[in-house]
């Protein structure tokens, strides 16, 4: 259905305890009606190489693929890992980012994240910004979601009790519905 939003969010940490993956599953609550945020995990997925790569893509990153061609959008919760990205994040984008087809062509893309430490990954979140120059993601200005101080924000059960931070992941999967369906004219 056209006012439908179908998401595909994925967050770049393995850890059971993740902060991002934390707040990946706030904005599965938080997600405004008509949107449905499927989510993908990246373990599954192994170092990218060029050998195996010319024999197919392995399943996971084939089905990585079929999923973010199938989304309407995507949500990505990056942490930072020495003011970057994570190697496994960037790793996932890598492989999927791989020709025929690279599905993040003009998909509109909502970006957010989350760090122990005050700026809540900025800076990696302006560097996968620049990955999706070059692949064409069109990637959302606004509203920025930097979830600093984590600790602080996610109670012991990792669930998202900040009610300001709360509201403005609603916020922005609010603007993201604004922005696919702008991105679609
Ligand atoms: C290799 C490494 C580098 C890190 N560098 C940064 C950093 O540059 N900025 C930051 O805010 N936190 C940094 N951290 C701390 C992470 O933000 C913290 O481990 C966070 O919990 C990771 O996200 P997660 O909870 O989703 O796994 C780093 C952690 C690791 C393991």
């Amino acid at each position: 259905m056209a006012d439908q939003i179908s998401v595909l969010g994925f967050a770049g940490s393995l850890r059971r305890e993740s902060y991002n993956k934390a707040a990946l599953r706030a904005a599965l609550e938080l997600a405004p009606a008509g949107m449905t945020i499927e989510t993908f995990d990246l373990a599954p997925i192994q170092p990218y190489n060029e050998d195996v790569k010319q024999q197919g893509f392995p399943p996971p990153v084939q089905e990585f693929r079929e999923k973010i061609r199938a989304a309407d959008a995507l949500l990505i919760v990056t942490p930072e890992y020495n003011y970057s990205i994570p190697g496994v994040l960037k790793n996932a984008v890598d492989w999927a980012s791989r020709p025929p087809d690279q599905p993040f062509e003009e998909k509109p893309i909502a970006i957010m994240g989350a760090s122990p430490g005050r700026l809540g990954s900025a800076r990696a979140q302006y560097h996968l910004r620049q990955c999706f120059v070059f692949l064409n993601g069109l990637v959302m200005n606004r509203p920025e979601v930097m979830i600093g101080n984590a600790p602080q924000v996610f109670d012991d059960q990792l669930r998202l009790t900040d009610q300001p931070t709360r509201e403005l992941i609603a916020k922005l999967l609010l603007s993201l519905v604004d922005w696919t369906h702008r991105c679609r004219t």
